[in-house]
């Protein structure tokens, strides 16, 4: 039913780099502003309790859970979503490459929200230890991979960053 007394806001916000305006009601989720209005469906919902993590984004710096967050609080904001990493020409982003060369994903409904959570992690801690990387991504639920290749993926990045030592 269409509420005609719903007031609508106007955001404005940087996606990718392009700025991107809306319209919406002040209840729409910032994953529902991504997906269903700006065609990003990238970002995935894997569930409805903010626990999954497949809805992660970057928000000004941060990985933040895009289901957890209004729309409207993210105005005048910069994100960076999984459509956004990788260089193009081809090129996937270091996390993205060393996800497919440890085989870190099988259906893959995680791996945005993964790729986006481990993404912050290495730009905290570029040489994370295993319990440390396991310990930052409890909030990412994977049901298919057993976090192991997930795991190993992240410590091929730690290596490459010691590789420049
Ligand atoms: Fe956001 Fe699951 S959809 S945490
Ligand atoms: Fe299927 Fe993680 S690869 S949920």
């Amino acid at each position: 039913m269409i509420d005609a007394g719903e007031r609508h806001h106007a955001v404005t916000i940087e996606v990718n780099g392009i700025s991107r305006s809306a319209s919406i009601e002040a209840r729409k989720l910032l994953v529902h502003l991504l997906r269903d209005d700006f065609g990003l469906t990238g970002t995935h919902i894997g569930c409805d309790t903010s626990q999954c993590g497949a809805c992660t984004v970057d928000i000004d710096g941060q990985a933040v859970k895009s289901c957890t967050v209004l729309a409207v609080m993210a105005d005048g904001s910069s994100i960076t979503t999984i459509e956004g990493l990788a260089p193009g020409g081809g090129a996937l982003h270091p996390v993205q490459a060393a996800f497919h060369e440890h085989h870190a994903l099988q259906c893959g409904f995680c791996t945005p929200g993964m790729i986006m959570a481990v993404r912050q992690l290495l730009k905290q801690n570029p040489d994370p230890t295993e319990s440390e990387i396991r310990h930052h991504l409890t909030g990412n639920i994977c049901r298919c991979t057993g976090y192991t290749n997930i795991v190993r993926a992240v410590q091929s990045l730690a290596s490459e960053a010691h590789r420049h030592d």
